[in-house]
């Protein structure tokens, strides 16, 4: 089964703001971004890469930041630009280079989308141009060390099985024949037999796009290679693995 990161989002944006509301992994989020801001003084620029349908970028717009949103999903944008004000603006892109000057921002935050790059050496390289020197980029991946992650990797290897597969083509087939008809699949979530085939058809698909599952000394060396300073790495603490990165360029 091969998903692309945009059909997945796609599905994902209708509901993916109500998550904030309910999940504890999406408010240990704003946490993040609280911390991230923390760091900077009142008016400083920062670029929330892969912003999504806007919430974090919005929550530090009211913080005295400028904060420019970028998504390669338009759906996920035309949610994050009703958000839109004096301090937040947004634009659609998925590949550098981006319309943006050199060394222009204080600070780039990119909360849960690395993993779903195709070559994030692209992406490190691009941040190190519109950052300022010595500048900030905070990003979150998988944390392959935490217990969840482990399951993961277990279900994802259990997806190549060939049973697995069948019911994986029977649910994408069903996802894009109800979709014709303007029905989402997520609608049948609560339903007591199909809903939980739906839940698991999701992970599959997540698994599936979420690819850059690499090690805390690999995303350390990858930043490295493209000229950031990396602040230490943090010790494992829940599903999330979130790092920092100084950019060395031109300091
Ligand atoms: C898991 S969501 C996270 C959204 C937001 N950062 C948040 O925490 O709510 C991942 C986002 O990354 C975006 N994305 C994936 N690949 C991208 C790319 N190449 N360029 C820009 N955005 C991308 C997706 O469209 C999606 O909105």
């Amino acid at each position: 089964m091969k998903i692309s990161v945009e059909d997945f989002f796609n599905s994902q944006s209708v509901t993916w703001g109500d998550q904030y509301q309910s999940q504890k992994a999406f408010k240990s989020r704003k946490t993040i971004a609280l911390h991230f801001a923390s760091r900077f003084q009142d008016g400083s620029k920062i670029l929330d890469f892969g912003c999504g349908s806007g919430e974090i970028a919005e929550f530090l717009s009211h913080k005295n930041l400028q904060v420019t949103g970028c998504d390669a999903n338009q759906k996920m944008l035309d949610l994050a630009k009703k958000r839109e004000n004096q301090n937040f603006t947004c634009f659609q892109s998925s590949l550098p280079p981006f319309p943006l000057e050199p060394r222009q921002f204080d600070g780039i935050y990119s909360l849960s989308v690395f993993e779903y790059l195709d070559d994030p050496n692209i992406f490190f390289r691009e941040f190190s141009r519109i950052l300022k020197p010595g500048g900030t980029f905070l990003f979150t991946v998988p944390d392959m060390r935490d217990e969840f992650r482990i399951r993961e990797t277990k279900q994802a290897k259990l997806a190549r099985n060939p049973v697995v597969r069948v019911f994986l083509k029977f649910f994408q087939f069903l996802e894009k024949y109800l979709f014709t008809f303007g029905i989402s699949l997520s609608k049948f979530r609560e339903f007591p037999l199909i809903g939980r085939a739906f839940v698991q058809y999701e992970v599959f698909k997540f698994l599936n796009i979420s690819k850059n599952r690499f090690s805390p000394s690999k995303w350390k060396q990858l930043g490295e290679d493209c000229g950031f300073d990396v602040e230490s790495i943090p010790n494992s603490n829940g599903p999330l693995l979130t790092l920092v990165f100084i950019n060395k360029v031109g300091s």
